[in-house]
């Protein structure tokens, strides 16, 4: 049977529509509980399980969110592949609000970091991460938000700040020097678990905004934004439509590998479970 294909949608994205035998599941993890129910069906010819990070209505804050059971619960349901969807703010004049940006690499300035990985208690692990996208799984986006008639720019360095504050001036200013592209609040844990969890995984960043840096824009406050976002949700929906039935039905990329390269404790050494 084709492998699975999670989709993790960001703010404004809560629902998709289009499943065929839609259905409903509350997922139990190790971890504890996901953001939400996650629902499913045929999507494209595929399943497809889908997941609203902040949960339905928006109730769980960046800093908040359990990671590791929602990356759990999607690889227990057989997903390989997955799309993150997200709003971030821009860091450069030439990525505007509703343009779509495809990250290639992430720069972490979270804390909480013993939530970002499924290692630890007595296995300790370590993946590779320089390149933390699935090349694969970028270029079907690419395509597919071209398609769709987006903007689009392939390529960029999301930096994942805590929140739930927005930056400092100062703080925005720092990232633009550092040379970061675009910013937000929740996806670099997601790419970090999904690599652990050997499930190819790429990000649709729709920028909302340019953060604060930009001072004859008005700094990210809620009315700009919520109108970028209700056009990047719409945009979204269709390029996620054109881009599932591309993924492939085979989980044979490097990242669906990655824990054969890792650095990892023993077997012998594991602990009972
Ligand atoms: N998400 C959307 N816009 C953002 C910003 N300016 N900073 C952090 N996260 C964001």
């Amino acid at each position: 049977m084709a492998a699975a294909i999670g989709i993790i949608g960001g703010s404004g994205l809560y629902e998709i529509e289009g499943f065929e035998k839609s259905e409903e599941r509350r997922v139990e993890t190790p971890y504890g509980e996901p953001s939400d129910a996650l629902v499913g069906g045929m999507l494209g010819g595929r399943q497809v399980w889908f997941l609203p990070r902040h949960g339905r209505g928006h109730r769980i804050l960046p800093h908040e969110i359990n990671h590791r059971a929602n990356l759990w619960a999607l690889r227990s349901l057989d997903v390989r592949f997955l799309i993150c969807v997200t709003a971030v703010g821009s860091l450069r004049e030439a990525y505007a609000p509703r343009d779509v940006v495809l990250p290639d690499q992430y720069f972490d300035r979270t804390s909480r970091r013993e939530h970002h990985t499924f290692f630890g208690k007595g296995i300790a692990g370590h993946v590779s991460f320089g390149d933390p996208v699935s090349e694969g799984m970028r270029q079907i986006l690419r395509d597919a938000a071209i398609a769709e008639g987006a903007t689009v720019h392939d390529r960029g360095t999301y930096v994942n700040m805590d929140g739930p504050a927005f930056s400092t001036r100062a703080e925005s200013e720092a990232n633009r020097q550092l040379g970061f592209d675009v910013i937000g609040m929740t996806n670099l844990p997601e790419a970090k678990l999904a690599r652990e969890a050997e499930i190819a995984s790429a990000t649709l960043a729709m920028v909302t905004d340019y953060d604060c840096w930009k001072i004859e824009e008005d700094a990210v406050s809620a009315e700009s934004v919520m109108g970028h976002l209700k056009a990047n949700v719409a945009l979204a929906k269709r390029v996620l439509a054109k881009a599932v039935p591309a993924v492939p039905e085979e989980p044979e990329w490097p990242e669906h590998q990655s824990l054969d390269g890792a650095i990892m404790t023993p077997r012998e050494f594991w602990p009972e479970s």
